[in-house]
């Protein structure tokens, strides 16, 4: 891969401390945030300081570290129960991102194995920054496999931000647009700008751009215009939540696009790793779907843009129906027509 698609990263370990790179600032400023606390961490998830599926994953991670050091020099005899209150704050910061729950079982699992007389910040944080490279390496996987479902030359369009900045870096849609473009099989990106949080042009154009990636921003309601146009090949999202059948969570709008595609016939890519698939799910019915607060959608920056006191509804997600998917495409392969047999190729054997 060409290092200079790989260029940023938007979660650091340093110093001791978890650095998180301000989404909410981007583009216009790119501001570094310190964290040793984890409800901080839960906080910073809320308020999306950072976002994106496998990102919370990995943030989390490392959170549940900061609540095992602060859990220590609170008590060396009872830091096993000091931890659980941190932990809770955790998970219950966003609902529908699974790599959040999935992280934290991870750290969860292995702490519990940890004697109680022994400081647990170091297995945990070698645990963390595990899960924070194999993220990063799923994502270079899942590049190549993507890649090599596109024909040379496509234009493509993506929704939200599933590039580096929502992962531990690469990127899992962006990731596959990355290597894409690296093999000639992407010549051109169109970036739904993605209301209210804009993560499609503040976040994923910001992306594309550092790596001089040919990319058009729009408003997501000039998506069907442009497919009517056929000059679209692939839409490529990212995942929040998959559950056993092949349904999809992601940002509110993806299930729009993928209604438009089949009736224009573009075909629809999600790509995510294995950490974003619930296996305990049977169907997308059962995914919690974030409501976020009127406001997101009545002001911008915070400049009220509706009418006072107007009602807004504010859904984060959505979820898309398998049959609507042509390909779900992870670490542990590509499932082509997902269904609930189709994705039993990958499911773990118990
Ligand atoms: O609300 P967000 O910005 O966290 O939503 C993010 C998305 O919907 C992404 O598409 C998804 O998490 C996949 S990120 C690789």
């Amino acid at each position: 891969m060409d290092k200079k698609l790989d260029t940023i990263q938007p979660i650091f370990w340093r110093e001791n401390q978890l650095q998180l790179l301000d989404q909410r600032a981007l583009p216009q400023q790119e501001d570094w945030l310190n964290y040793d606390d984890a409800n901080e961490v839960a906080a910073a998830i809320t308020d999306m300081v950072v976002r994106g599926a496998p990102a919370i994953g990995v943030t989390a991670a490392y959170g549940v570290v900061l609540a095992a050091r602060k859990a220590w020099q609170q008590s060396a005899e009872a830091w096993q129960q000091a931890i659980v209150d941190p932990i809770n704050a955790l998970a219950s910061s966003r609902p529908t991102a699974v790599n959040l729950f999935w992280a934290i079982e991870r750290m969860t699992a292995l702490y519990q194995t940890l004697p109680a007389n022994e400081s647990p910040e170091a297995t945990l944080l070698a645990e963390a920054k595990k899960i924070h490279q194999e993220d990063i390496a799923a994502n270079h996987a899942m590049g190549h496999l993507g890649s090599a479902l596109i024909d040379a030359d496509s234009t493509v369009l993506t929704h939200c931000n599933a590039g580096a900045l929502a992962t531990g870096g690469f990127g899992t849609a962006l990731g596959v647009i990355r290597q894409g473009f690296a093999d000639g099989k992407v010549k051109h990106v169109y970036a739904d700008e993605t209301r209210p949080w804009l993560q499609g042009s503040r976040l994923t154009a910001w992306e594309l751009q550092k790596d001089n990636i040919p990319v058009t921003i729009q408003a997501e309601g000039a998506a069907a215009s442009l497919m009517a146009t056929g000059e679209l090949d692939w839409i490529i999202v990212g995942a929040d939540r998959i559950t056993a059948n092949g349904d999809v969570a992601n940002k509110v709008g993806t299930y729009m696009l993928a209604i438009l595609a089949k009736y224009h016939g573009v075909k629809m890519m999600v790509v995510a790793p294995t950490s974003t698939i619930d296996w305990q799910l049977q169907d997308g019915k059962d995914i919690p779907i974030e409501q976020r607060s009127a406001e997101e959608v009545t002001t911008i920056q915070g400049q009220q843009i509706a009418p006072e006191g107007v009602a807004a509804s504010n859904p984060a997600f959505d979820v898309t129906p398998a049959n609507l998917v042509d390909a779900i495409v992870t670490e542990a392969g590509v499932i082509l027509s997902p269904s609930l047999e189709a994705m039993k190729q990958i499911e773990p054997k118990q």
